[in-house]
């Protein structure tokens, strides 16, 4: 592994987080009551606008009970839970930090989706399957921490079948350098940011075609406006998995977004 992708895994180095997760998620009931993804969003859609945006990516890649769906840099599993209970598809994900795929399993059996979800360790630069196996991969605000964007969009047109959809979901540069730290990072030798026109140069001469393209900065920033005004968010949420210092991350994130320093897009390709 080299230097950047150690640093970037000890960003989302939550130690102890499984235990954590255990003890935070005892507000919400004894450990054999099942949960549902939605009582979890607050803490396992590491992105913007949370629970909304992945329905709304899955909507527009058109996912279907029938498919196969890779979600890379999954996190602690919300969106792969969640889109395996609204569709009924099987979902794979893949993720860099092995205490989040650690988290995404535990909270996977507390949903009591384990026969749909699955989780493994790996690094999206060198996906662990075979070619032509995925209707859709998903990619949701995991870009950003990457740099090697050839090799990232290839991989993932790799492991799709011709004709499959690619759906992605970034933060990207917009009118300025960010302020630090933010979620993704907290410095900038872990963050690689592209504008959105720079994105879908990297992302087409891997064998896409665009199907989607929407600038969805503006419905990111009434989120953050309406979160700013709503105070805390209802515990447990994402600090349990960041650590104390998340508030200010996200923190930063609104006020970047807010200051036109950073965008955020939306687009669905599909593999030609
Ligand atoms: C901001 S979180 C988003 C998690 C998830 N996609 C979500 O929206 O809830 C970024 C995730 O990308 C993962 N990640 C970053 N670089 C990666 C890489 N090269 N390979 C696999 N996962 C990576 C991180 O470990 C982290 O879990």
């Amino acid at each position: 592994m080299n230097d950047v992708l150690v640093g970037v895994r000890d960003h989302y180095r939550a130690t102890g987080l499984t235990e954590r997760l255990r003890a935070a998620l005892a507000a919400l009931g004894p450990e054999d009551q099942r949960l549902t993804p939605q009582q979890l969003a607050a803490l396992d859609q590491f992105h913007t606008r949370g629970l909304a945006a992945t329905a709304e990516l899955a909507r527009l890649a058109g996912i279907t009970a029938d498919m196969s769906v890779l979600d890379v840099g999954s996190g602690v599993g919300g969106p792969a839970r969640f889109l395996a209970s609204a569709f009924g598809c099987q979902v794979t994900g893949i993720d860099l930090s092995e205490l989040f795929v650690d988290a995404a399993r535990y909270l996977t059996e507390r949903t009591g989706q384990s026969a749909q979800v699955s989780f493994q360790t790996g690094s999206a630069l060198e996906l662990p399957f075979d070619d032509g196996c995925f209707d859709v991969v998903l990619l949701q605000h995991v870009a950003m921490n990457i740099s090697d964007r050839t090799r990232l969009y290839r991989e993932i047109r790799r492991v799709l079948k011709s004709g499959g959809r690619f759906a992605t979901f970034d933060v990207v540069l917009n009118g300025g350098e960010p302020h630090y730290p933010v979620p993704w990072a907290r410095t900038l030798a872990t963050s690689f940011l592209l504008t959105a026109a720079a994105t879908r140069e990297a992302i087409e001469p891997a064998g896409f075609g665009v199907l989607a393209w929407q600038d969805d900065t503006e419905a990111a920033k009434a989120w953050i406006a309406q979160l700013r005004a709503s105070g805390p968010p209802p515990s447990p949420n994402l600090g349990v998995v960041m650590g104390p210092d998340f508030a200010q991350l996200a923190a930063n994130l609104g006020r970047n977004l807010m200051e036109g320093r950073l965008g955020i897009l939306t687009a669905v390709f599909e593999a030609t």
